[in-house]
């Protein structure tokens, strides 16, 4: 099979978006003409329809087919009343330019929902996958035709729980354990705005997840950047490209954190109390 070369970008949030970086993006696209684009939610910074608008224009003159799931930042923010009623709204405006799911030549782009209006925990902005999203997104991968293979695109990344036993993303395990007994090569995500490439056990097996960083000012701990994703034969392979040509291995974090914060510095050393020079008493 060729290889089939795809651009996984995420967290872009128009509104706060990198416009230096955006520009590098489409220059990318417009010579290297990647098979699609997969944009892995927070598409705008507070889901304003002037945010959504400018996504829009963005996207439609990319020219490949390009995709995107909802991001916690894609639903109203500031209107609660239409956040409960109906908070996919605002996002719909930009699926006349999208692809819902993708069959390509010896891939097929799946999208799993991580994102839910409200939750019993706070913050919400954390994921869920929710019996129903997992359902969806099951049923699409069995209904691909045999042998198939599949990248399944999500917001959040689908990590349960951090080290210290947080919740993370609700029913993360079990999704993950779905995915890993089907033909999937991995699960694509964003959410925490740096990039990583890691495999996690499930009780059916491994499960590639692929993080990919952000394209907004809002940084965690690396430059802006977007996954250059190779499949072929062998598998997909991952490439962090960004403008500061920092090298793969130093883009990407060995460890799935909660959010997008930037990760708390380490331990400033403490100034030395100024201290009166110990000399000898002056001998009279
Ligand atoms: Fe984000
Ligand atoms: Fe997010």
């Amino acid at each position: 099979m060729k290889p089939t070369l795809l651009f996984h970008l995420s967290d872009i949030h128009f509104g706060l978006e990198d416009t230096r970086a955006l520009e590098w993006v489409v220059e990318c696209i417009a010579s290297e003409k990647p098979t699609a684009v997969l944009i892995t939610g927070d598409l705008t910074m507070r889901a304003r329809h002037r945010e959504f608008a400018a996504a829009c224009r963005w996207i439609a003159a990319l020219g490949p087919p390009v995709t995107v799931e909802v991001g916690n930042h894609d639903m109203p923010y500031f209107n609660l009343a239409e956040r409960f009623v109906d908070p996919y709204r605002r996002f719909r405006a930009v699926e006349a330019v999208l692809e819902k799911q993708l069959d390509l030549p010896g891939i097929s782009i799946v999208p799993l929902k991580t994102v839910t209006r409200a939750q019993w925990r706070f913050p919400w902005s954390n994921g869920w996958v929710t019996a129903k999203a997992l359902t969806e997104t099951l049923a699409a991968l069995d209904a691909l035709p045999a042998g198939k293979r599949a990248l399944v695109t999500a917001h959040h990344p689908l990590t349960e729980r951090d080290p210290t036993g947080k919740r993370l993303t609700i029913n993360g395990n079990r999704a993950m354990g779905e995915l890993a007994r089907r033909n999937v090569l991995g699960i694509l995500t964003g959410h925490v705005h740096d990039a990583f490439d890691l495999t996690q056990q499930t009780a059916n097996g491994p499960l590639r997840m692929i993080g990919a960083g952000t394209l907004s000012k809002r940084i965690r701990s690396t430059p802006p950047s977007f996954n250059e994703l190779t499949v072929s034969d062998a598998g997909v392979a991952v490439k962090v490209r960004n403008l500061e040509a920092v090298p793969t291995p130093a883009m990407q974090i060995d460890q799935v954190p909660e959010n997008a914060l930037p990760p708390r510095k380490p331990e400033e050393p403490v100034a030395p109390v100024a201290t009166v020079p110990a000399v000898d008493p002056p001998v009279h």
